[in-house]
């Protein structure tokens, strides 16, 4: 019975602590940017290993010159999808369209 107190006691302590408020988490948003984007949605097909036929074939998307960024910020933005990217697949978020955007101005 004893210790029983003692262990309700100890869970009442810890009680306290948790009602601390813990610190933000940072938002992770911050941390991503048009490269991961770019890496996630584009890199499949545009690669310079990739079989795909396409004249865009990217190592480091940040050494694309400003026509290809122009490029590739009509081709993400376009609602025609037989030319939209990624190809056959669903729209970049708009989130996503305006980090790229912003990258690429
Ligand atoms: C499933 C494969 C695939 C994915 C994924 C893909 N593409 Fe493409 N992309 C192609 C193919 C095939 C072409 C060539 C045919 C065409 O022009 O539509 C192309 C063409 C392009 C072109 C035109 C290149 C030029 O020189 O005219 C751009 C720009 C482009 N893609 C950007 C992107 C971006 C940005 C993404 C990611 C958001 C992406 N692609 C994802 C297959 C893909």
């Amino acid at each position: 019975m004893k210790y029983l107190f003692a262990s309700l006691l100890l869970v009442c302590g810890c009680g306290e602590v948790v009602k601390e408020k813990p610190p933000e988490p940072p938002p992770l948003l911050l941390f991503v940017g048009a490269e991961q984007i770019l890496d996630q949605n584009c890199r499949s097909c545009h690669n310079p290993g990739s079989k795909v036929k396409t004249e865009l074939k990217v190592d480091d998307w940040n050494k694309v010159t400003p026509e290809v960024k122009k490029k590739i910020v009509a081709r993400i933005t376009t609602d025609d999808k037989a030319i939209r990217m990624p190809k056959d697949r669903e729209p970049l978020s708009e989130q996503d369209k305006d980090i790229i955007k912003e990258w690429a101005k």
